[in-house]
């Protein structure tokens, strides 16, 4: 049993990636050929914004933003500490210092109360000005973007959607994408949307910072190649990765509808023996992740091992205790819920293509688990 399945994604489509690979080594234009652009404007379409930029990867998806809204030295830029080390890593990097704040017990995503705490206490000591949110879309599930748009626009910040984990997800009528300012992605293979190696992408509806965005990719590029306006990266999508996600993005909203059976199989067959990921009326998870918490966690995924069926700990410490993020600010208050919940989460096999009798074993191994641990505790 695979953790994620790719190789039933490749199966399916095998024919059709063979012949999309076959005819960019034909063409010979492997940076910035044709597919590129039309993989851009079909992606644009699908998450409902006017523009894709494509890039190298979902970490430079986020650092370009930064770069090009010219988030530097003394600024404060707000992320949730539960989350993939990019979030706060790309304003690091930019120079401006990431204030952790801590996420929401039952959806996992940035915590409006801590977050709006966490300004409030940068704008009292004065020492940095806040001037964006990211907010993540963790395992797929769109953040409370009602909330952050309005505290963006009362306390004048940007919002940078983190939205790596989440194409395919929505909240309401919208995209996961097409949040905020500028929202940014990445295809890296085991995300909901993947390639065959390293890949993202930007999306805005603002026409001057897309192209702002196209020259600070394209090493700070002007009107032409070699014309330097800015200090740029060079941060392109591969033509032969956009070939391929033209060919994954197809099935990508069938793959959606068999992770949503997916995720009612768990709910369904879990709820009432542990705590199981929820969504809120109206919002589609992408189901990068499929979450549970249980407090005899590392014996149950001891116990799944022996059974042969995979787990993982999505994430075994938050970022404001790593060695690299100490330092940084945090939410007064501390961050309990980032704290605690790394003792607590274990993430099961979840992919579009896992079997029903795969995942009922899945299932009653873990209830079984349950019960008989349950059983021994009452004993004692
Ligand atoms: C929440 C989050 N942000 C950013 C990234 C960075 O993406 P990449 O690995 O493509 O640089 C990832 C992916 O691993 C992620 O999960």
């Amino acid at each position: 049993m695979q953790f994620i399945d790719l190789g039933a994604q490749r199966e399916r489509i095998r024919d059709r990636l063979k012949a999309a690979i076959d005819q960019v080594v034909d063409d010979g234009r492997y940076i910035l050929g044709p597919q590129v652009g039309e993989f851009e404007k079909q992606l644009a379409a699908y998450v409902g914004v006017r523009h894709c930029i494509a890039c190298a990867n979902g970490t430079d998806a986020l650092l370009l933003p930064l770069l090009a809204s010219g988030i530097g030295p003394g600024d404060a830029v707000f992320v949730p500490s539960f989350t993939f080390a990019a979030t706060a890593e790309v304003v690091a990097l930019a120079k401006a210092e990431p204030v952790f704040v801590d996420i929401d017990p039952v959806t996992y995503n940035i915590d409006i109360a801590s977050l709006e705490a966490a300004i409030e206490m940068i704008r009292a000591e004065g020492r940095l000005k806040p001037k964006a949110i990211i907010p993540v879309d963790l395992f797929g599930l769109g953040a409370d973007y009602a909330s952050l748009e309005m505290i963006a626009a009362r306390e004048n910040l940007i919002v940078i959607e983190d939205a790596a984990q989440a194409i395919g997800g929505s909240v309401g009528d919208k995209m996961c994408g097409s949040f905020g300012f500028v929202g940014a992605t990445s295809f890296y293979p085991a995300k909901p949307l993947g390639c065959y190696g390293d890949g993202g992408a930007m999306f805005t509806n603002d026409d001057a910072f897309a192209e702002k965005l196209r020259s600070y990719a394209f090493h700070g590029k002007g009107a032409t190649q070699y014309d330097n306006i800015h200090v740029g990266i060079n941060s392109r999508l591969d033509t032969i990765q956009a070939a391929i996600l033209i060919e994954k993005l197809a099935i990508l909203e069938d793959e959606m509808v068999a992770r949503q059976a997916v995720h009612q199989r768990y709910a369904e067959g879990l709820g009432d023996v542990v705590t199981v990921a929820q969504v809120a009326a109206g919002s589609r998870s992408a189901w990068a992740q499929y979450a549970i918490e249980t407090p005899n966690r590392d014996a149950l995924k001891a116990h799944l091992q022996e059974q042969g069926i995979p787990s993982v700990i999505y994430y075994v410490k938050p970022l404001h205790s790593q060695v690299a993020y100490r330092g940084y600010p945090r939410a007064p208050g501390g961050l309990p819920v980032s704290e605690s919940l790394p003792d607590r989460i274990l993430c099961l096999p979840m992919h579009p293509y896992l079997g029903t009798e795969d995942q009922d074993r899945i299932i009653s191994t873990i209830r079984n688990f349950v019960g008989s641990n349950a059983a021994r505790i009452a004993a004692e």
